[in-house]
């Protein structure tokens, strides 16, 4: 049975232009697979593993080859089950605000505090060896302004570039984008994105 991991990172809730076009995307995605089930991570109301005292240790503890604590022990079982919904997955998509040309603080959280050795990815001297091989992945990113001729992708983007870099970090080759840009530049111009984001996202949800 497919299964989608919806990583959802704006705040804004109904108010959204990546989690309605994400949405967009699962509903047409699902409508083609009735059999599908989709699991909704929301970074903002998710508890997230803090990782300093516990968790840092209960990682170098690992990596040193020493015996963790009951502590460090209970810290990491919540982080393999934050990485379990990851590994359910056929299908991750991650709806992300652009914040700062970056990504918003809870979704980086996340990240750091999932992408662990043995969770997500695995390393030896060969170099590092993703987990999630064999998945697939789509970036729904919103912008208020438009990348382009006054932010060069190059110089600006830190929101899509990074999140194709984590995903092949875990393994994951086949990442595909969905952009909805200028939604600050007033109610039209966001309707007229949010329309354009959505046809293309029923488009891609019939040939992934
Ligand atoms: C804290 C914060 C920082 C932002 N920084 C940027 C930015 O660097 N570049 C940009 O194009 N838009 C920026 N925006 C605007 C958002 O990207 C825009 O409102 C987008 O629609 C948010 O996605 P959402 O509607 O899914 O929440 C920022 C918004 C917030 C709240």
């Amino acid at each position: 049975m497919p299964h989608l991991l919806h990583i959802q990172s704006s705040p804004r809730q109904q108010r959204s232009a990546s989690i309605e076009v994400a949405q967009a995307f699962i509903d047409a995605w699902t409508t083609q697979r009735p059999q599908a089930s989709v699991d909704t991570l929301d970074v903002w109301t998710t508890p997230l593993p803090e990782f300093d005292g516990e968790a840092l240790g209960a990682k170098y503890a690992a990596l040193e080859g020493t015996p963790r604590s009951a502590a460090q022990v209970k810290v990491w079982a919540d982080i393999e089950a934050l990485g379990q919904r990851f590994h359910r997955a056929d299908l991750i998509v991650i709806s992300v605000p652009m914040w700062n040309f970056g990504i918003p603080y809870r979704l980086k959280h996340l990240i750091d505090a999932v992408s662990q050795k043995d969770v997500l990815f695995t390393f030896d001297e060969r170099g590092l060896l993703g987990l999630l091989r064999g998945r697939k992945a789509v970036v729904v990113a919103a912008r208020g302004v438009a990348l382009g001729e006054n932010f060069p992708a190059s110089e600006f983007d830190h929101q899509t570039s990074y999140l194709k870099m984590w995903a092949r970090m875990v393994g994951i080759s086949e990442v595909h984008t969905l952009e909805v840009e200028k939604t600050l530049f007033g109610p039209e111009a966001d309707a007229a994105s949010r329309a354009n984001g959505k046809a293309q996202a029923a488009r891609l949800a019939s040939t992934i």
